[in-house]
Protein backbone atom coordinates (compact mmCIF):
# COMPACT_ATOMS: atom_id res chain seq x y z
CA UNK A 1 0.00 0.00 0.00
CA UNK A 2 1.18 3.56 -0.84
CA UNK A 3 1.68 5.47 2.16
CA UNK A 4 3.19 8.66 1.06
CA UNK A 5 1.85 11.29 -1.45
CA UNK A 6 2.81 10.99 -4.95
CA UNK A 7 4.02 15.01 -4.76
CA UNK A 8 5.65 14.47 -0.98
CA UNK A 9 8.40 17.09 -0.39
CA UNK A 10 11.12 15.17 -0.52
CA UNK A 11 14.60 16.77 0.79
CA UNK A 12 17.01 18.23 2.43
CA UNK A 13 17.33 21.38 4.41
CA UNK A 14 20.25 24.09 5.06
CA UNK A 15 20.47 27.68 7.52
CA UNK A 16 22.70 30.57 5.12
CA UNK A 17 24.74 31.53 8.21
CA UNK A 18 25.47 27.71 9.21
CA UNK A 19 26.24 26.79 5.45
CA UNK A 20 27.16 29.49 3.01
CA UNK A 21 30.35 31.25 4.64
CA UNK A 22 31.34 34.13 2.37
CA UNK A 23 30.21 35.80 5.44
CA UNK A 24 32.26 39.28 3.76
CA UNK A 25 32.11 39.08 0.55
CA UNK A 26 30.08 40.73 -2.20
CA UNK A 27 28.32 43.63 -0.16
CA UNK A 28 26.96 41.08 2.59
CA UNK A 29 26.51 42.98 6.30
CA UNK A 30 27.62 41.30 9.64
CA UNK A 31 24.50 39.11 11.56
CA UNK A 32 24.61 38.14 14.96
CA UNK A 33 25.88 34.81 14.02
CA UNK A 34 28.90 36.41 12.64
CA UNK A 35 30.06 37.73 16.14
CA UNK A 36 29.32 33.98 17.92
CA UNK A 37 32.40 31.94 18.20
CA UNK A 38 33.09 28.28 17.56
CA UNK A 39 32.45 26.14 20.87
CA UNK A 40 32.09 22.55 21.82
CA UNK A 41 30.06 20.58 24.27
CA UNK A 42 32.28 21.96 27.32
CA UNK A 43 33.14 25.10 26.02
CA UNK A 44 30.23 27.16 25.13
CA UNK A 45 29.77 29.18 22.21
CA UNK A 46 30.12 33.10 23.13
CA UNK A 47 28.54 35.95 21.67
CA UNK A 48 31.54 39.18 21.20
CA UNK A 49 30.24 42.40 20.47
CA UNK A 50 33.31 42.86 18.45
CA UNK A 51 35.39 40.33 16.05
CA UNK A 52 37.93 38.95 17.93
CA UNK A 53 41.45 38.17 16.48
CA UNK A 54 41.94 35.51 18.50
CA UNK A 55 38.78 33.98 17.86
CA UNK A 56 37.18 31.44 15.68
CA UNK A 57 34.07 32.41 14.16
CA UNK A 58 32.67 29.90 11.74
CA UNK A 59 30.05 31.39 10.20
CA UNK A 60 32.31 33.25 8.27
CA UNK A 61 33.72 30.61 6.17
CA UNK A 62 31.04 28.09 7.09
CA UNK A 63 31.10 25.17 4.66
CA UNK A 64 31.38 27.52 1.49
CA UNK A 65 27.98 27.01 -0.17
CA UNK A 66 28.75 30.54 -1.82
CA UNK A 67 31.10 28.78 -4.13
CA UNK A 68 29.58 25.44 -4.27
CA UNK A 69 26.08 25.65 -4.56
CA UNK A 70 25.98 24.56 -8.24
CA UNK A 71 27.97 21.39 -7.18
CA UNK A 72 25.15 21.54 -3.80
CA UNK A 73 22.32 21.79 -6.19
CA UNK A 74 23.94 19.32 -8.06
CA UNK A 75 24.22 16.67 -5.59
CA UNK A 76 20.86 17.44 -4.42
CA UNK A 77 19.42 16.57 -8.08
CA UNK A 78 21.11 13.06 -7.86
CA UNK A 79 19.69 12.29 -4.23
CA UNK A 80 16.59 12.60 -6.11
CA UNK A 81 15.22 15.77 -4.01
CA UNK A 82 11.84 17.54 -4.81
CA UNK A 83 12.57 20.60 -2.21
CA UNK A 84 15.42 22.07 -0.45
CA UNK A 85 14.90 24.29 2.08
CA UNK A 86 17.60 26.89 2.37
CA UNK A 87 17.36 30.24 4.50
CA UNK A 88 18.45 33.62 2.59
CA UNK A 89 20.72 35.75 4.79
CA UNK A 90 19.01 39.19 6.02
CA UNK A 91 22.38 40.75 5.43
CA UNK A 92 23.04 39.64 1.86
CA UNK A 93 19.97 41.45 1.17
CA UNK A 94 19.93 44.65 3.60
CA UNK A 95 23.42 44.77 5.29
CA UNK A 96 22.39 46.75 8.40
CA UNK A 97 18.71 45.94 7.84
CA UNK A 98 18.17 49.61 7.64
CA UNK A 99 18.93 50.94 3.81
CA UNK A 100 16.26 52.19 1.44
CA UNK A 101 17.56 49.90 -1.46
CA UNK A 102 18.59 46.44 -1.48
CA UNK A 103 22.07 44.95 -2.02
CA UNK A 104 21.98 43.73 -5.60
CA UNK A 105 24.93 41.44 -5.66
CA UNK A 106 22.94 39.75 -2.55
CA UNK A 107 19.78 39.69 -4.20
CA UNK A 108 21.94 38.14 -7.47
CA UNK A 109 23.51 35.40 -5.17
CA UNK A 110 19.89 34.04 -4.65
CA UNK A 111 18.21 34.03 -7.83
CA UNK A 112 21.17 32.27 -9.08
CA UNK A 113 20.92 29.35 -6.95
CA UNK A 114 16.81 29.52 -7.38
CA UNK A 115 17.34 28.81 -11.38
CA UNK A 116 19.57 25.90 -10.75
CA UNK A 117 16.96 25.04 -8.65
CA UNK A 118 14.37 25.09 -10.92
CA UNK A 119 16.67 23.62 -14.05
CA UNK A 120 17.23 20.56 -11.60
CA UNK A 121 13.42 20.55 -11.13
CA UNK A 122 13.54 21.18 -6.92
CA UNK A 123 10.97 23.07 -5.49
CA UNK A 124 12.94 25.84 -3.27
CA UNK A 125 11.41 26.16 0.34
CA UNK A 126 12.77 29.51 1.95
CA UNK A 127 13.31 30.73 5.63
CA UNK A 128 13.22 34.02 5.92
CA UNK A 129 14.82 34.68 9.46
CA UNK A 130 16.84 31.55 10.25
CA UNK A 131 19.11 32.75 13.16
CA UNK A 132 20.88 35.63 11.70
CA UNK A 133 19.69 39.35 12.52
CA UNK A 134 21.59 41.82 11.34
CA UNK A 135 23.96 42.91 13.51
CA UNK A 136 23.31 46.77 13.13
CA UNK A 137 19.95 46.19 14.06
CA UNK A 138 20.85 44.60 17.53
CA UNK A 139 23.16 47.81 18.16
CA UNK A 140 20.61 50.50 17.05
CA UNK A 141 17.25 48.41 18.08
CA UNK A 142 17.99 45.37 20.41
CA UNK A 143 16.86 42.75 17.97
CA UNK A 144 13.28 42.48 18.01
CA UNK A 145 12.51 44.89 21.59
CA UNK A 146 11.64 47.14 18.69
CA UNK A 147 8.71 47.53 17.05
CA UNK A 148 10.96 49.44 14.29
CA UNK A 149 12.29 45.99 13.24
CA UNK A 150 8.67 44.91 12.24
CA UNK A 151 9.11 47.45 9.49
CA UNK A 152 12.39 46.53 8.50
CA UNK A 153 11.62 43.02 8.19
CA UNK A 154 8.81 43.62 6.14
CA UNK A 155 10.92 45.74 3.73
CA UNK A 156 13.15 42.96 2.94
CA UNK A 157 10.24 40.27 2.65
CA UNK A 158 8.76 42.54 0.06
CA UNK A 159 11.63 42.44 -2.05
CA UNK A 160 12.57 39.16 -1.59
CA UNK A 161 9.12 38.35 -2.75
CA UNK A 162 8.63 40.93 -5.96
CA UNK A 163 12.78 39.21 -6.47
CA UNK A 164 11.57 35.48 -6.74
CA UNK A 165 7.95 35.33 -6.91
CA UNK A 166 8.43 33.23 -10.21
CA UNK A 167 10.69 31.14 -8.63
CA UNK A 168 9.43 30.02 -4.97
CA UNK A 169 6.32 29.23 -3.44
CA UNK A 170 7.18 28.01 -0.03
CA UNK A 171 8.11 30.20 2.80
CA UNK A 172 8.72 30.29 6.13
CA UNK A 173 8.60 33.59 7.88
CA UNK A 174 10.65 32.63 10.87
CA UNK A 175 12.72 29.85 11.84
CA UNK A 176 12.04 28.28 15.39
CA UNK A 177 10.25 30.91 16.05
CA UNK A 178 9.39 29.10 19.44
CA UNK A 179 12.97 29.12 20.56
CA UNK A 180 12.00 32.78 22.01
CA UNK A 181 10.23 30.69 24.98
CA UNK A 182 13.15 28.91 25.77
CA UNK A 183 16.45 30.54 27.34
CA UNK A 184 18.59 28.64 25.83
CA UNK A 185 17.13 30.15 22.40
CA UNK A 186 16.42 33.54 23.30
CA UNK A 187 19.73 35.34 21.66
CA UNK A 188 19.51 34.16 18.32
CA UNK A 189 15.98 33.68 18.22
CA UNK A 190 15.28 37.07 19.17
CA UNK A 191 18.09 39.25 18.56
CA UNK A 192 17.82 41.03 22.07
CA UNK A 193 21.59 40.86 22.94
CA UNK A 194 22.88 44.25 22.82
CA UNK A 195 25.36 45.16 25.30
CA UNK A 196 25.92 41.52 26.15
CA UNK A 197 29.26 39.30 25.58
CA UNK A 198 29.33 35.65 26.79
CA UNK A 199 27.75 32.45 26.62
CA UNK A 200 25.45 32.02 23.72
CA UNK A 201 23.24 29.68 25.72
CA UNK A 202 23.16 31.20 28.78
CA UNK A 203 21.94 34.61 28.16
CA UNK A 204 20.03 35.75 31.49
CA UNK A 205 16.07 35.38 31.28
CA UNK A 206 14.09 38.26 30.95
CA UNK A 207 10.55 37.04 30.02
CA UNK A 208 9.09 40.37 29.87
CA UNK A 209 11.38 40.96 27.01
CA UNK A 210 11.42 37.32 25.29
CA UNK A 211 7.51 38.01 24.82
CA UNK A 212 7.61 41.59 23.93
CA UNK A 213 10.00 40.62 21.28
CA UNK A 214 7.93 37.46 19.93
CA UNK A 215 4.65 39.78 19.58
CA UNK A 216 6.85 41.97 17.30
CA UNK A 217 7.80 38.46 15.84
CA UNK A 218 3.94 37.80 15.05
CA UNK A 219 3.00 40.81 13.56
CA UNK A 220 5.80 41.11 11.74
CA UNK A 221 5.03 37.36 10.49
CA UNK A 222 1.66 38.09 9.58
CA UNK A 223 2.13 41.59 8.10
CA UNK A 224 4.55 39.60 5.49
CA UNK A 225 1.45 37.01 4.90
CA UNK A 226 -0.91 39.59 4.61
CA UNK A 227 1.01 41.55 2.16
CA UNK A 228 2.31 38.31 -0.37
CA UNK A 229 -1.42 37.13 0.01
CA UNK A 230 -2.50 40.47 -1.70
CA UNK A 231 0.54 40.17 -4.40
CA UNK A 232 1.33 36.28 -4.67
CA UNK A 233 -1.90 34.71 -3.98
CA UNK A 234 -0.03 31.29 -5.11
CA UNK A 235 2.48 31.64 -2.39
CA UNK A 236 2.29 29.42 0.69
CA UNK A 237 3.73 30.37 3.92
CA UNK A 238 4.03 28.54 6.94
CA UNK A 239 5.19 29.00 10.46
CA UNK A 240 7.84 26.94 11.83
CA UNK A 241 8.66 25.54 15.46
CA UNK A 242 11.20 23.16 17.07
CA UNK A 243 8.59 20.76 18.12
CA UNK A 244 9.93 19.19 21.25
CA UNK A 245 7.44 17.06 22.92
CA UNK A 246 6.97 16.58 26.79
CA UNK A 247 6.37 13.34 29.08
CA UNK A 248 4.05 13.10 31.56
CA UNK A 249 7.67 11.29 34.13
CA UNK A 250 4.60 9.97 35.93
CA UNK A 251 0.77 9.54 36.02
CA UNK A 252 0.52 11.78 39.78
CA UNK A 253 -1.89 14.65 38.64
CA UNK A 254 0.83 17.77 39.36
CA UNK A 255 2.93 16.06 36.86
CA UNK A 256 0.27 16.17 34.12
CA UNK A 257 -0.33 19.51 34.87
CA UNK A 258 2.88 20.82 34.62
CA UNK A 259 3.95 18.65 31.45
CA UNK A 260 0.64 20.43 30.07
CA UNK A 261 1.70 23.87 30.81
CA UNK A 262 5.40 23.25 29.58
CA UNK A 263 4.05 21.56 26.30
CA UNK A 264 1.54 25.17 25.92
CA UNK A 265 4.56 27.54 26.61
CA UNK A 266 7.39 25.61 24.44
CA UNK A 267 5.68 23.73 21.77
CA UNK A 268 1.90 25.48 21.35
CA UNK A 269 1.98 28.97 22.05
CA UNK A 270 3.47 30.35 18.88
CA UNK A 271 1.80 28.34 15.97
CA UNK A 272 -1.26 28.72 18.14
CA UNK A 273 -1.09 32.29 17.59
CA UNK A 274 0.37 31.94 13.72
CA UNK A 275 -2.30 29.96 13.11
CA UNK A 276 -5.24 30.80 15.07
CA UNK A 277 -4.87 33.67 14.63
CA UNK A 278 -4.93 34.91 18.37
CA UNK A 279 -3.27 34.67 21.48
CA UNK A 280 -4.50 31.57 23.17
CA UNK A 281 -6.44 31.91 26.57
CA UNK A 282 -3.95 30.07 28.91
CA UNK A 283 -1.06 32.88 27.95
CA UNK A 284 -3.02 35.46 29.90
CA UNK A 285 -2.93 33.75 33.11
CA UNK A 286 0.72 32.91 32.36
CA UNK A 287 1.44 37.01 31.77
CA UNK A 288 -0.30 37.42 34.74
CA UNK A 289 1.62 35.06 37.25
CA UNK A 290 4.77 36.65 35.27
CA UNK A 291 3.89 39.96 35.13
CA UNK A 292 4.30 40.18 31.76
CA UNK A 293 2.58 42.81 29.98
CA UNK A 294 2.86 43.02 26.07
CA UNK A 295 2.67 46.38 24.41
CA UNK A 296 0.39 46.61 21.29
CA UNK A 297 -1.20 48.82 19.00
CA UNK A 298 -5.10 48.49 18.66
CA UNK A 299 -4.77 47.36 15.06
CA UNK A 300 -2.66 44.09 16.09
CA UNK A 301 -5.95 41.85 16.67
CA UNK A 302 -7.02 42.10 13.16
CA UNK A 303 -3.06 41.51 11.64
CA UNK A 304 -2.81 38.62 13.56
CA UNK A 305 -6.40 37.31 12.33
CA UNK A 306 -5.42 37.98 8.65
CA UNK A 307 -1.87 36.73 8.55
CA UNK A 308 -2.47 33.38 9.54
CA UNK A 309 0.02 31.43 7.72
CA UNK A 310 -0.81 28.13 5.19
CA UNK A 311 0.98 25.15 6.45
CA UNK A 312 2.42 23.98 9.84
CA UNK A 313 5.86 22.98 9.96
CA UNK A 314 8.74 22.29 12.82
CA UNK A 315 12.27 20.28 13.51
CA UNK A 316 12.10 17.31 15.05
CA UNK A 317 14.75 15.91 17.16
CA UNK A 318 14.23 14.52 20.67
CA UNK A 319 12.10 14.39 22.97
CA UNK A 320 12.26 14.84 27.25
CA UNK A 321 10.55 14.21 30.54
CA UNK A 322 8.76 16.66 33.21
CA UNK A 323 8.80 16.14 36.48
CA UNK A 324 8.36 18.86 39.32
CA UNK A 325 10.70 17.26 41.52
CA UNK A 326 13.64 15.75 40.08
CA UNK A 327 14.13 12.60 42.62
CA UNK A 328 17.60 13.11 41.64
CA UNK A 329 17.19 11.86 37.89
CA UNK A 330 19.31 13.11 35.24
CA UNK A 331 18.05 16.72 33.57
CA UNK A 332 18.94 16.36 29.51
CA UNK A 333 19.36 19.38 27.63
CA UNK A 334 19.84 19.57 23.24
CA UNK A 335 18.03 21.14 20.79
CA UNK A 336 16.83 24.09 23.18
CA UNK A 337 14.60 22.29 25.37
CA UNK A 338 15.51 20.90 28.72
CA UNK A 339 14.13 18.08 30.52
CA UNK A 340 14.30 15.11 32.91
CA UNK A 341 15.81 11.73 31.12
CA UNK A 342 13.36 9.09 29.51
CA UNK A 343 14.70 5.61 30.99
CA UNK A 344 12.98 3.86 27.94
CA UNK A 345 14.89 6.48 25.46
CA UNK A 346 19.17 6.22 24.38
CA UNK A 347 21.12 9.52 23.66
CA UNK A 348 23.00 10.76 20.58
CA UNK A 349 26.48 11.70 21.31
CA UNK A 350 25.71 14.64 21.73
CA UNK A 351 23.63 13.86 24.65
CA UNK A 352 19.86 14.65 22.73
CA UNK A 353 17.72 11.63 23.31
CA UNK A 354 15.95 9.96 20.39
CA UNK A 355 12.95 9.16 20.52
CA UNK A 356 11.47 8.14 16.93
CA UNK A 357 8.12 7.01 18.29
CA UNK A 358 7.80 10.75 19.44
CA UNK A 359 7.40 12.20 15.87
CA UNK A 360 4.19 9.79 15.08
CA UNK A 361 2.84 11.07 18.59
CA UNK A 362 4.04 15.01 18.01
CA UNK A 363 2.55 14.73 14.37
CA UNK A 364 -0.88 13.66 15.72
CA UNK A 365 -1.58 15.80 17.99
CA UNK A 366 -0.02 18.96 15.94
CA UNK A 367 -2.47 17.64 13.23
CA UNK A 368 -5.42 16.98 15.59
CA UNK A 369 -5.14 20.69 16.92
CA UNK A 370 -4.92 22.66 13.68
CA UNK A 371 -6.05 20.26 10.69
CA UNK A 372 -3.67 22.15 8.36
CA UNK A 373 -0.79 20.15 6.07
CA UNK A 374 2.38 20.14 7.90
CA UNK A 375 6.10 19.70 7.16
CA UNK A 376 9.23 18.03 8.84
CA UNK A 377 11.21 20.49 7.77
CA UNK A 378 14.35 19.27 9.86
CA UNK A 379 15.20 15.81 11.04
CA UNK A 380 18.59 14.62 11.20
CA UNK A 381 21.54 12.65 13.71
CA UNK A 382 24.60 14.92 14.81
CA UNK A 383 27.31 12.18 14.61
CA UNK A 384 30.97 12.17 14.44
CA UNK A 385 32.08 10.83 11.25
CA UNK A 386 35.37 8.66 10.87
CA UNK A 387 36.05 8.17 7.19
CA UNK A 388 37.56 4.69 6.55
CA UNK A 389 40.96 4.72 4.99
CA UNK A 390 39.44 4.75 1.03
CA UNK A 391 37.57 8.08 2.06
CA UNK A 392 34.18 5.70 2.73
CA UNK A 393 31.61 7.28 4.92
CA UNK A 394 30.00 4.16 6.68
CA UNK A 395 26.98 6.90 8.74
CA UNK A 396 25.01 3.48 10.18
CA UNK A 397 23.97 5.18 12.67
CA UNK A 398 22.43 8.33 10.95
CA UNK A 399 20.76 5.52 8.33
CA UNK A 400 19.21 4.10 11.54
CA UNK A 401 17.59 7.09 13.21
CA UNK A 402 16.53 8.36 9.59
CA UNK A 403 14.82 5.18 9.27
CA UNK A 404 13.15 4.75 12.05
CA UNK A 405 11.71 8.38 11.94
CA UNK A 406 10.42 8.15 8.73
CA UNK A 407 8.77 4.50 9.69
CA UNK A 408 6.89 6.91 12.16
CA UNK A 409 6.90 9.63 9.85
CA UNK A 410 4.93 6.97 7.85
CA UNK A 411 2.66 5.33 10.58
CA UNK A 412 1.70 9.12 11.30
CA UNK A 413 0.37 9.43 7.58
CA UNK A 414 -1.45 5.90 8.03
CA UNK A 415 -3.27 7.70 11.00
CA UNK A 416 -4.15 10.41 9.65
CA UNK A 417 -1.98 13.10 9.35
CA UNK A 418 -1.83 15.59 6.27
CA UNK A 419 1.75 15.50 5.84
CA UNK A 420 3.52 17.20 2.99
CA UNK A 421 7.37 17.33 3.40
CA UNK A 422 10.24 15.86 5.11
CA UNK A 423 13.95 16.99 5.20
CA UNK A 424 16.88 15.53 5.91
CA UNK A 425 18.44 18.56 8.17
CA UNK A 426 21.91 19.48 7.50
CA UNK A 427 22.26 17.14 4.10
CA UNK A 428 25.47 19.06 3.56
CA UNK A 429 27.87 18.86 6.52
CA UNK A 430 27.40 22.24 7.96
CA UNK A 431 27.92 23.96 11.47
CA UNK A 432 26.39 23.33 14.17
CA UNK A 433 24.03 25.79 15.59
CA UNK A 434 24.64 24.92 19.75
CA UNK A 435 28.29 24.32 19.98
CA UNK A 436 29.49 25.58 16.63
CA UNK A 437 31.26 22.66 16.01
CA UNK A 438 32.16 21.24 12.20
CA UNK A 439 32.38 17.76 14.16
CA UNK A 440 28.91 17.63 15.09
CA UNK A 441 27.73 16.71 11.41
CA UNK A 442 24.26 15.66 10.33
CA UNK A 443 25.28 15.35 6.49
CA UNK A 444 24.51 12.66 3.58
CA UNK A 445 27.08 14.52 2.03
CA UNK A 446 30.57 14.93 3.93
CA UNK A 447 32.55 18.01 3.62
CA UNK A 448 36.09 18.61 4.21
CA UNK A 449 35.91 20.64 6.85
CA UNK A 450 37.35 20.41 10.62
CA UNK A 451 37.25 22.36 13.47
CA UNK A 452 40.47 23.76 13.59
CA UNK A 453 39.77 25.84 10.42
CA UNK A 454 41.70 23.04 7.80
CA UNK A 455 39.50 21.32 4.98
CA UNK A 456 39.43 21.76 1.55
CA UNK A 457 35.80 21.82 1.71
CA UNK A 458 35.45 18.76 -0.95
CA UNK A 459 32.12 17.09 -0.74
CA UNK A 460 31.77 13.05 -1.00
CA UNK A 461 29.25 10.77 -0.39
CA UNK A 462 28.66 9.07 2.57
CA UNK A 463 26.29 5.51 2.84
CA UNK A 464 23.18 7.61 4.05
CA UNK A 465 23.37 9.46 0.58
CA UNK A 466 22.67 6.56 -1.73
CA UNK A 467 20.01 4.80 1.14
CA UNK A 468 18.20 8.22 1.18
CA UNK A 469 18.16 8.23 -2.48
CA UNK A 470 16.64 4.73 -2.51
CA UNK A 471 13.87 6.32 -0.06
CA UNK A 472 12.78 8.96 -2.42
CA UNK A 473 13.04 6.48 -5.51
CA UNK A 474 10.62 4.51 -3.86
CA UNK A 475 8.29 7.30 -2.71
CA UNK A 476 9.20 5.80 1.26
CA UNK A 477 8.75 2.45 0.47
CA UNK A 478 12.05 0.71 0.79
CA UNK A 479 13.28 1.92 3.70
CA UNK A 480 16.29 -1.74 4.81
C1 LIG B 1 17.64 23.45 14.87
C2 LIG B 1 18.10 24.65 14.10
O1 LIG B 1 17.40 23.86 16.16
O2 LIG B 1 18.52 22.41 15.08
C3 LIG B 1 19.32 24.45 13.24
O3 LIG B 1 17.05 25.20 13.31
C4 LIG B 1 20.30 23.56 13.98
O4 LIG B 1 19.85 25.70 12.91
C5 LIG B 1 19.64 22.21 14.24
O5 LIG B 1 21.52 23.40 13.34
C6 LIG B 1 20.54 21.19 14.89
O6 LIG B 1 21.11 21.73 16.03
P1 LIG B 1 22.68 21.74 16.29
O7 LIG B 1 22.84 22.60 17.46
O8 LIG B 1 23.07 20.34 16.51
O9 LIG B 1 23.27 22.33 15.06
Amino acid sequence: MTVIKKDFLWGGATAANQYEGGWDLDGKGISLSDMCTGGSEDHPREITPQLQKDKFYPSHTAVDFYHHYEEDIELAHELGCRALRLSISWTRIFPTGMEAEPNEKGLLFYEKIFQKMKACQIEPLVTISHYEMPYALIETYNGWSSREVVDLYLRYCRVIFDRYKDLVKYWITFNEINAGTMPAGVPLALGCVKGYAGPMLSYPVDLQRMYQCLHHQFIAGAKAVIWAKEHYPWFQIGCMSSFSVKYPRTCDPDTMLQTQKEMRITNWFCSDVQIRGEYPSYMTRFFEDNEIKIDSLPEDAQILKRGVVDFYSCSYYMSTCVAPETNGEGRIRGNLADGIKNPYLKESQWGWQIDPRGLRYSLNEIYDRYKIPIMVVENGLGAEDKPEEDGSIRDFYRIDYLRQHIEQMKEAVRDGVDLIGYMVWGWVDLVSASTGEMKKRYGLVYVDRHDDGTGDYQRRKKDSFYWYQKVIQTNGEKLS
